[in-house]
């Protein structure tokens, strides 16, 4: 084996160090030893947006960006799509194994009896205007949610946060269907503890005035596999936001909030509504080049293509294009996607595309199986918030766990003033300036 070490030369004192290398990374503090003088702070890294910086370690996802690859605790994404249901991937990813059939009895039942929220949660929710966004309702409710578990504060026992995790995965549906129901005037529907995660999700959605809901089978898989796809994805913007939040040992509420927060963004969760709305604005696919030429001049972008991670076609979004197929062959063929087919295949065959590598990524065809199974495109993001919290939580707990975490605090480069002073005879309440 190699030597493991990195040599650096100062060529401002042309002293040298020796650094070692741990799993492909050097530790950012060793630099601070290198100082130009004795009063020299010491050498910092400047990464912003995290570029190339591994904030933490990580047992859960594994992405190789540039294959193609996801997989959660070691099993490939494609396995676990097809042959396991949600809540199993959510025992897998929160406790590193997949479930024995008692396990999962047990888990299951958790999950269901946890699933009503407090009916002062449920009357938090009428204060929103009609036209409130789903995820400014989701968001602030989870946020409420720290409000009703006051004991969630008690972040560093781990039974307490195994009892917190349960409450958000299984209130996280009923929390999402009642912003739906908020939107139209519904009244909200109780969660009903013979059906299964999606198919209750789908219950307390659309039930009306029949006695009991039967969601479609095929249309519940379908969001079931969605729901795996969505788990969880590593160090990305929300998780990230989980853990920096969670560093400071805020109760897992208000931690998941600021993630759902994050998740919002059209950079990051929001691009699948915001495909939709591109889809809708190009309208037909004879003006797919047209837009093609504004996305390669830079006004506008090509949304759910591109990723910070994927150098490659996003694993999901090949599943998610079979998961397509049947769920069309129960809604109807959603016209969107032809066009956004089309828009794929020109995509990849354009220069500035391909040189930049950028593929399909998760969102590029969620929202058109969303919309064909009757969301609306306002509800997307909320879809993908709600198995994201299994990743968030497990991140969390995994941060909670590691004792080399700290609160998380990057350093910056001071760019403002050097030192100044207040004019003399500068008085209270009277500008400086005239
Ligand atoms: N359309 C057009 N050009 C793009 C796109 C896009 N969707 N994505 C990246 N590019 C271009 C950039 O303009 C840049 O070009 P340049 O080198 O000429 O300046 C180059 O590709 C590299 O892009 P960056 O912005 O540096 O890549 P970054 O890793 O910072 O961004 C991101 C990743 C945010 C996902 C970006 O690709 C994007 O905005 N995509 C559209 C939004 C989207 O689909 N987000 C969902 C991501 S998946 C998720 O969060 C669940």
């Amino acid at each position: 084996m190699h030597n493991q070490t990195l040599t650096i030369t100062d060529n401002r004192t042309e002293k040298s160090y020796s650094l070692p290398i741990q799993d492909g990374t050097i530790r950012a503090m060793d630099l601070r030893q290198i100082k130009e003088n004795a009063d020299d702070f010491g050498l910092m890294t400047y990464d912003p947006a995290f570029m190339n910086t591994a904030s933490c370690r990580s047992g859960i996802t594994y992405i190789d960006g540039d294959k193609g690859i996801l997989r959660y605790r070691g099993y490939p994404i494609e396995e676990l799509a097809e042959k396991c249901t949600f809540l199993e991937v959510a025992y897998l990813i929160l406790n590193g194994e997949l479930p024995t059939a008692a396990q999962l009895k047990d888990w299951i039942q958790l999950v269901t009896y946890h699933t009503m929220i407090h009916e002062t949660t449920k009357h938090f929710l009428e204060g929103f205007r009609y036209n409130a966004h789903p995820m400014g309702m989701l968001v602030s409710t989870v946020a409420a949610l720290s409000t009703v578990y006051p004991e969630a504060t008690n972040v560093l026992d781990p039974e307490n946060r195994k009892l917190q995790i349960v409450r958000l995965i299984a209130k996280m549906p009923t929390i999402a269907a009642y912003t739906y129901r908020h939107s139209l005037g519904f009244p909200y529907i109780y969660p009903d503890n013979e059906l299964g995660y999606t198919a209750n999700f789908m219950n307390m959605l659309w039930k009306m005035a029949e006695p009991k809901y039967a969601a479609n089978p095929v249309l519940a898989r379908a969001l079931d596999i969605l729901f795996i796809l969505h788990a969880d994805h590593e160090q990305n913007c929300s998780t990230n936001a989980m853990r920096a939040v969670g560093s400071s040992q805020a109760d897992p509420y208000l931690s998941t909030a600021a993630a759902a927060a994050a998740l919002s963004g059209p950079l990051h969760g929001g691009a699948n509504e915001q495909v939709l709305r591109m889809l809708d604005q190009i309208g037909s696919k004879d003006r797919i080049p047209e837009y093609i030429e504004h996305v390669k001049a830079g006004k506008v972008k090509l949304m759910g293509f591109g990723h910070r991670v994927y150098k490659n076609y996003d694993p999901r979004a090949r599943i998610i294009k079979w998961t397509a197929e049947q769920v069309f062959q129960v809604t109807g063929r959603n016209p969107r996607l032809d066009m956004a087919l089309e828009l794929e295949k020109i995509a990849l065959e354009d220069e500035y595309f391909v040189k930049r590598k950028l593929y399909p990524n998760v969102d590029f065809y969620s929202g058109i199986i969303y919309q064909a199974m009757g969301f609306d495109p306002k509800m997307f993001t909320v879809l993908f918030a709600i198995p994201r919290t299994v990743g968030w939580l497990s991140q969390w707990d995994e941060l909670m766990r590691d004792a080399e975490q700290k609160i998380a605090r990057p350093r910056q480069i001071f760019t403002g003033p050097a030192e100044r002073h207040l004019p003399a005879g500068k008085t209270l309440g009277v500008a400086a300036v005239a």
